[in-house]
């Protein structure tokens, strides 16, 4: 596994790309308790967009391309399914893998594979069938009473080697064809996994490995929610938290064998992504409210002792309320597990959570079910197939985001980036700058306050159901990159000015940034366009703001 740490001194020189970084596989980088995705020597911004589950095959890449173009997303996640490329055991068939990384560099795109094998949203559809019909070589959990799971055991040591063979076998594959071009960035190895409606295995092998002590690595990651024994078997140490925490433990030690062989032939970031558990409601044990084993928040301790080569747990956002997103995001965003959102609900309000995402400082961010195969995951996204409906929400973002995302995924390396989405309540949110204070509110016109007598009641356009978002990256104590959508910053000293002295606007300058790095001005904004602070529409701009005392 490949993983650097880089000391403060050295960060200010991570962006610069040298002819032998250039030549290192994508790696995680690692400085100050932040994380940085280094692709061709330089910090990596994934605008991403995750293909529906069955466009992974050739025929249906021409349905996925455009989308993506359309998106201004720089990286495609698709699976590659283990049905496809070993139908029958020990004969494998890339050819679907060769097509795509072939056309993702046609189109200038990158690409996150998602390894769908045992596991695909907890289930084996996606093993190949002289898998997920032998119950023999392959066991399926059982519950208390001896009754099969439609789930695949974990503790299934050929299910196991089958799999992990089959996953070194891609790795192997890419690192033929992929190895010196980097087109495939970061593998998601197995899918949503888990168990719903059956807290764990209670096979004999299970049974016996829940009965031995905890791993003492897991003591060492994972604290007991309440307080037990501080050594001891699963139940002793983790009480009514024992059933789903061992189920974890074990998924987990099985996806650690799978990613290890697969990095020992190309080592690629490895994450693994979660079905939620609700993040706001107090912590306690499964009641069968999730699927159990996954790398839901209150275990990825558990992930990071049982599988230290897997290098994040990452959330799926599908729950619009902005409490659990908020909680979500806070919860998955830790020293030891980067912040990246591998899947989210195309649905029109998520595209003002980019700026949320991006803001915090994650890896990147890739809405769900982005192509033109008409089909569409209602009610977790939205009723309609159309672009219009699917694709175009994110567009705008993605192009502000697109045209300065090496910069901004530097900026959010150096802990300079802030970002803010619209909540549920619809009320202004501030963000600290260090000396600076903004203030971020919404439904606003750009002129004017909501106070006035005469100020329109209708909502600007855009602004019927909340949709704004913004993203700061503080570049020196009072200079700062800002961009957004329906939003009004107001930037303001974090402390009262002493009597006779104030802060005002020194520039704010609409702008871009060039090829090589280079702010670009194109005009100056002044006078009504900064009199009511500074007004995101639905088309969103990049402002590079100074300010000044007096
Ligand atoms: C989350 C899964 O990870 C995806 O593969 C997909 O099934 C969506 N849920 C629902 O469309």
């Amino acid at each position: 596994m490949r993983s650097f740490s880089l000391c403060a001194t050295a960060l200010a020189l991570a962006g610069a790309a040298s002819a032998a970084s250039v030549a290192e596989a994508p790696h995680l980088v690692h400085a100050a308790g932040r994380t940085a995705l280094f692709v061709d020597g330089a910090p990596y911004l994934v605008l991403g967009a995750q293909a529906n589950n069955s466009s992974n095959y050739p025929a249906m890449l021409g349905k996925v391309w455009p989308a993506l173009e359309d998106m201004h997303a720089n990286t495609l996640e698709i699976p590659v399914a283990w049905e496809q490329v070993e139908p029958v055991e020990g004969r494998f068939d890339f050819s679907y893998v060769d097509t795509l990384v072939a056309q993702a560099r046609e189109h200038g795109k990158h690409l996150a594979l998602l390894w769908f094998a045992a596991w695909k949203n907890t289930s084996p559809a996606y093993a190949p069938e002289w898998v997920k019909f032998d119950n023999q070589r392959f066991p399926r959990m059982v519950d208390r009473d001896g009754k099969a799971s439609y789930c695949l055991s974990p503790f299934g040591e050929e299910t196991l080697a089958a799999d992990r063979k089959a996953f070194a076998a891609l790795m192997s594959h890419l690192a033929q064809i992929d190895g010196s071009r980097h087109t495939v960035i970061m593998m998601q190895v197995e899918n949503e996994v888990g168990t719903y409606g059956l807290v764990r295995d209670f096979g004999a092998k299970a049974q016996a490995a829940f009965e031995r002590p905890v791993p003492a690595e897991v003591l060492a990651h994972q604290p007991a929610p309440v307080k037990h024994a501080a050594s001891g078997n699963w139940r002793e140490v983790y009480g009514d938290y024992a059933d789903e925490y061992f189920h974890a433990w074990a998924i987990a030690s099985y996806i650690e064998q799978v990613a290890r062989a697969g990095r020992a032939a190309l080592d690629l970031p490895v994450y693994v992504n979660n079905a939620l558990r609700d993040a706001v409601e107090p912590l306690a044990p499964w009641k069968a409210d999730f699927a159990s084993g996954g790398p839901t928040y209150d275990v990825i301790g558990i992930y990071k002792a049982a599988a230290p080569h897997v290098d994040i747990a990452a959330p799926d956002l599908y729950n619009p309320a902005s409490a659990q997103i908020d909680a979500t995001l806070a919860k998955f965003q830790r020293p030891d597990n980067p912040l990246w959102v591998p899947e989210m609900s195309h649905a029109p309000g998520y595209a003002r959570i980019v700026y949320d995402v991006l803001g915090r400082g994650a890896l990147g961010v890739a809405p769900f079910g982005i192509d033109y195969t008409t089909y569409t995951n209602f009610p977790l996204g939205t009723k309609e197939t159309a672009s219009r409906v699917i694709v175009e929400p994110f567009a705008p973002a993605y192009a502000v985001f697109g045209s300065m995302d090496r910069l901004w995924a530097k900026w959010a390396f150096e802990g300079r980036t802030h970002g803010v989405a619209e909540g549920d309540d619809r009320k202004d949110q501030s963000i600290t700058l260090g000396p600076w204070t903004a203030t971020v509110s919404f439904q606003e016109w750009q002129f004017g306050e909501k106070s006035w007598p005469n100020h329109p009641t209708a909502q600007p356009p855009g602004t019927e159901t909340p949709s704004g978002g913004v993203a700061i990256a503080q570049l020196a104590p009072d200079e700062f990159v800002i961009t957004g959508q329906h939003a009004r910053v107001r930037l303001a000293p974090a402390q009262p000015p002493a009597a006779g002295h104030g802060a005002m606007f020194a520039r704010v300058e609409e702008g871009h940034f060039d090829a090589t790095g280079q702010w670009v001005m194109e005009r100056n904004w002044n006078g009504d366009q900064t009199d009511w602070g500074l007004n995101f529409t639905a088309t969103p701009v990049i402002l590079k703001v100074r300010m000044g005392r007096y």
